[in-house]
């Protein structure tokens, strides 16, 4: 008899618990004081409160917001020991947090809630979104991303907050031992847009990198201007497609020599962009275009290889202009000691490595595409490098693995005097136009 009332216990209670979890968390349960300020501790209690444990967090990612237009909302839960991941996001307009600020669309990764009840389209009604059960990723660890969609609420709505709880869960398939951050942001309704002014002749190479007209492939270019897009960002691991950098942010993008460049980073005032390939040589147009319309074209002139080294402005001291060269421990740089505020420094001895960064160097051995991300070595063929008139054992001259379009030189100092020393370097019999100086120790 016993075994009849067991067996009809244990399966009355399964289907309870694949239910709970395939529905996902109970609605209302971000923190959110107009809630009711309860969150996911309310039953995964073993470190509640929430946000005890300060080695993990819970972040909401979004921009300004252009009334009814679209845009991804991020949610982001982090925690070294957990290993799976759940999250809810609910979205408010402040002027009156009762009601909704905009409108969730559901994916295969998410679902929208509605409150009181049921699931999305919603109407007027609350919403929260909630992970689904492949959106836990149970087993994985890392960085936890979770991604919708999100139609801004019309001209008018005010400032919108967003109210996150996430889930660092320790995969258990329990709500025990799992810890809970919750976190909120606010956003603005941006300025309408407009088609996006340029300055005149206002499209540079980097400044940090001498500045300048002449670009080559992979080469990173400032653009100043006004009315260039209503949100600021820079680019972020989610934009990226694999090893690919994104060609927009935010619905700005960059056309360089008609081909698209990519984009690291959108203000109002500046974009940051990388020169795409197959831009030929000669004068070339740069072209910014957001939601609104396109900018005037601002000329600049192509060239295969363009080199320029790290030369942030700072460093031009004494009347001369110190590259920014690093030694190995990637933490002192060769100048006169205290030459540079804030910066350790010590002049370089010969037999020393000190690391060059450059841009605009162009094509490698093997070629790597700009917009992607460098990994492995690569060689610039033919790079030499003079102390003065000495030369220097190039002991690497490649793309710096990790980074896009940023290329390094390693050079070995020749025996020289102490003192001002100028450095010569050139790719390819192409010499590097700045007129650089380093300093020599003994
Ligand atoms: C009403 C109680 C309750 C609340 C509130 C609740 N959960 Fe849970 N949660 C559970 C239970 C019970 C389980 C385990 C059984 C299951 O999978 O349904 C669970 C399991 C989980 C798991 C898997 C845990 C693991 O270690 O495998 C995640 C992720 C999760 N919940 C996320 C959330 C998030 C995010 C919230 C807050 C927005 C939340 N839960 C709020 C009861 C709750």
């Amino acid at each position: 008899m016993w075994n009849k009332l067991f067996w009809s216990v244990a399966v009355a209670s399964l289907p309870a618990m694949i239910y709970a979890f395939s529905t996902g968390p109970v609605i209302r349960r971000t923190g959110a004081a107009i809630d009711g300020g309860l969150d996911c501790t309310a039953c995964h209690r073993t470190f509640a409160p929430a946000n005890s444990d300060a080695r993990g967090f819970a972040r909401i990612s979004a921009v300004d917001y252009t009334p009814g237009k679209k845009q991804t909302i991020r949610v982001q839960v982090y925690h070294p020991d957990a290993k799976r991941w759940g999250f809810e996001l609910t979205a408010r307009l402040t002027k009156d947090e009762n009601l909704k600020g905009g409108i969730f669309t559901p994916n295969t990764l998410v679902q929208v809630k509605c409150d009181p009840g049921g699931n999305a389209p919603c109407g007027t009604d609350r919403e929260f979104v909630e992970h689904l059960e492949p959106a836990t990723r149970s087993g994985s660890d890392g960085l936890a991303t979770f991604s919708v969609e999100w139609t801004a609420p019309d001209a008018g709505s005010g400032d919108v907050v967003f109210y996150a709880a996430g889930n660092a869960a320790d995969g258990n398939g329990a709500s025990s031992n799992d810890r809970i951050y919750t976190t909120s942001l606010k956003i603005t309704a941006a300025p309408t847009g407009a088609r996006p002014v340029v300055t005149s002749n206002s499209a540079v190479v980097s400044q940090d990198f001498g500045g300048g007209k002449i670009i080559s492939p992979g080469t990173w270019i400032e653009i100043y201007g006004a009315t260039l897009t209503n949100v600021t960002r820079e680019w972020a691991g989610w934009d990226f497609s694999g090893a690919n950098a994104p060609k927009s942010l935010e619905g700005v993008g960059v056309t360089v020599g008609g081909k698209d460049a990519f984009v690291r980073f959108v203000s109002p005032g500046q974009i940051n962009a990388q020169v795409p390939d197959g831009i030929g040589t000669g004068p070339v147009n740069v072209i910014v275009k957001n939601d609104t319309g396109t900018s005037d074209p601002i000329p600049m002139t192509a060239a295969a290889r363009a080199t320029q080294t790290l030369v942030p402005p700072r460093w031009n001291v004494g009347g001369r202009q110190l590259v920014a060269a690093v030694f190995p421990d990637n933490v002192t740089f060769v100048a006169k000691v205290g030459e540079i505020a804030g910066v350790p420094t010590r002049p370089a001895k010969p037999g020393e490595t000190m690391i060059v960064y450059a841009i605009g160097a162009g094509a490698t051995a093997p070629t790597v595409a700009a917009g992607s991300i460098a990994s492995g070595s690569t060689v610039l063929t033919n790079a030499t490098a003079l102390f003065g008139t000495a030369p220097a054992t190039v002991a690497y001259a490649g793309l710096s693995p990790g980074f896009v379009g940023l290329y390094q030189f390693n050079l070995v100092v020749p025996n020289v005097a102490a003192g001002d020393v100028k450095l010569t370097l050139s790719v390819d019999g192409a010499a590097v136009a700045q007129n650089l100086t380093t300093v020599i120790g003994n």
